[in-house]
């Protein structure tokens, strides 16, 4: 397994500032970063997974560091097709706490060679959700310096 490359999965819909300064914090540790956005068929999502992909390209696509890409299925499998052994997540409360805390266990009992890290986001970003981000801009509202501007944009042009 290769240990240079941490993968960071998400939905990331759609990708909010939280997100950036998580990948950034994990750039500290790991010389490459996999972002990998889930494709859930099952799913129902604001943004489709080409536009998820394409706003992840806008921002990080210029960083040699970084790959773009996307999975479907258990997200062990796709750590293993890619050589990895470790996921990225960011734990921005105790209410992330539980269902990051089941997701690590499981996802070693299916794969005992995988480990989660976690990062904790600037205090800035603890309350920020692509949930909620969605629903201000749904609402009429914006929340333009927790997104980038793309998302900004893009919010903009789907709710106006
Ligand atoms: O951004 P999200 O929605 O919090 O990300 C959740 C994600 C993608 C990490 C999680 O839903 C996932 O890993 N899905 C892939 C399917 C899978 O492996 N499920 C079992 C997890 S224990």
């Amino acid at each position: 397994m290769e240990t240079n490359s941490a993968i960071y999965p998400g939905s990331y819909d759609p990708l909010t500032n939280g997100h950036i300064d998580i990948i950034q914090r994990g750039m500290k540790i790991f010389p490459r970063i996999i972002v990998a956005v889930l494709k859930n068929p099952t799913k129902s999502y604001l943004f489709g997974l080409e536009e998820r992909v394409e706003i992840l390209k806008s921002v990080f696509g210029q960083n040699p560091r970084i790959e773009i890409d996307c999975f479907g299925g258990l997200l062990v499998d796709y750590l293993k097709a890619k050589e990895c052994n470790t996921i990225v997540r960011g734990l921005r409360a105790i209410s992330d706490f539980d269902i990051e805390f089941q997701m690590a266990l499981m996802n070693r009992k299916i794969e005992p060679r995988i480990e989660t890290i976690f990062f904790v986001p600037s205090i800035q970003y603890s309350f920020l959700s692509s949930k909620l981000v969605k629903e201000i801009y749904q609402l009429g509202g914006e929340v333009k310096s927790l997104v980038p501007d793309i998302v900004d944009r893009k919010l903009k042009e789907k709710f106006r």
